[in-house]
């Protein structure tokens, strides 16, 4: 078996500009490289991204993480994972951080496929067939993500073809058809595109979703694909001492409840993501109740990744799909036993991108290899597209091998 002959750590540009970092993971020959992404609007209850002093305090920690690393054999996921845990010492990996947690925890899993000679979603899925997620990908934005956008964080298109590909390139028409609409309502406007390359605009929350409607119809009609809404409200964001706060109105916690019903319903949204507090569980709950039949209600905020508080959940009722975000939990082990957990209580899992990101296209694997069935990854941008690539290549892969 293979041992780690290094681990290595450097500073890399994030598609916001910021520093994020990249591990390496060395056995011989074979590399195993991850890098980490950053939140814009992170929940509360993820771990720490970075120890006190930051990247560089954090870079410099790393120095114990590689010496522990050293000579540990590769696939042994779980045998790394504590290792890590153990470097650290917290409950929240604010020593090591688990932003290098997790650019390290998935390099191992890289170099450890590699050195069996199979791809990264092939190590994951151990034989099982494995089928493509849906793209759902993010057209209109504003929350954290852009100046002067929506209230609502993310206004995106669901598209369902018959193949990967085929849905990704079907939510890129929805974009480009977006753009041209939003053109036409604002012919003297300078347009542009948040984090995560959706458009941002002068809208109101319900101009965005009409329009994104309209784009909708018109895609789905000439592409052939069905596609629908979904919104990512990111609530927390705007959400004071129990009540929401929109441009145009400020609702109660049993107001916000009603408006999302009305918006699901009308508009036929797949999925309401974050669409009330945080620390809200109840309200999840009751929306749940009122449109979960149809509707995804998805955890992101509220569940970072976390089994313990997607346990919590499950025992009320409370959502019925969640976010899986690598670096919001921190260890890829950690992360498996929560996707176990959603799929044996049913819940639908969404694996997701942040809004800084780097070329790093590991969750295009983590989704084929954990049947994940969703993956919430923009539509455009190199730093998006790199995951929309690797999985349009890894279709064509599995095709070839049928
Ligand atoms: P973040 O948000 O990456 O900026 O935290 C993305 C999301 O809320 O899904
Ligand atoms: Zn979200």
């Amino acid at each position: 078996m293979a041992e780690i002959s290094e681990a290595k750590i450097r500073k890399i540009i994030d598609s916001r500009g910021n520093p994020t970092v990249e591990v390496d993971i060395i056995s011989n020959n074979i590399t195993g490289r991850a890098a980490a992404p950053s939140g814009a609007s992170k929940g509360t209850f993820e771990v720490r991204d970075y120890p006190e002093g930051g990247i560089a305090q954090g870079i410099i920690g790393f120095a114990r993480v590689s010496k522990m690393a050293t000579g540990m054999r590769l696939s042994d996921q779980k045998g790394f994972d504590s290792m890590l845990h153990e470097a650290d010492g917290t409950d929240n990996l604010s020593r090591v951080g688990g932003n290098i947690a997790v650019a390290a925890s998935l390099a191992y899993a890289k170099a450890s496929a590699k050195s069996d000679n199979i791809e990264l979603y092939q190590s994951l899925s151990s034989g099982k067939t494995v089928s493509l997620p849906k793209p759902m990908g993010n057209i209109i934005g504003g929350g954290k993500h852009a100046i002067n956008g929506t209230t609502m964080q993310e206004f995106l298109s669901i598209a369902s073809g018959k193949c990967y590909s085929d849905s990704a390139f079907a939510n890129v028409a929805v974009h480009k058809k977006t753009g041209e609409l939003i053109r036409l309502k604002f012919p003297d406007l300078s347009l542009g595109l948040g984090d995560e390359k959706a458009w941002v605009a002068p809208l109101s929350d319900m101009e965005a979703l009409e329009l994104l409607s309209s784009a909708i119809r018109s895609a789905s009609e000439n592409t052939g694909v069905k596609i629908g809404p979904a919104i990512d409200l990111a609530a927390s964001e705007f959400c004071e001492d129990g009540s929401y706060t929109y441009k145009d109105k400020r609702l109660s916690k049993e107001e916000q409840i009603d408006f999302m019903a009305d918006l699901a319903e009308r508009f036929g949204v797949m999925s309401l993501e974050d669409p009330l507090d945080e620390s809200d569980f109840d309200g999840f709950a009751e929306l749940t109740k009122r449109i979960g039949k149809d509707t995804m209600i998805i955890g992101d905020d509220l569940f970072v990744t976390n089994k313990v508080r997607l346990q919590k959940g499950i025992s009320i009722g409370a959502g019925n799909a969640i976010l899986i975000k690598p670096n919001q939990i921190g260890t890829l082990s950690d992360m498996i036993e929560t996707v176990e957990l959603a799929k044996h209580n049913n819940y639908k899992t969404i694996i997701s991108h942040r809004s800084g990101e780097t070329e790093d296209a590991t969750i295009a694997h983590l989704a084929v290899g954990l049947g994940i069935e969703y993956i919430k990854t923009g539509t455009i941008g190199g730093e998006r597209t790199a995951k929309h690539n690797e999985l349009i290549r890894i279709e064509e892969k599995l095709n070839k091998s049928q």
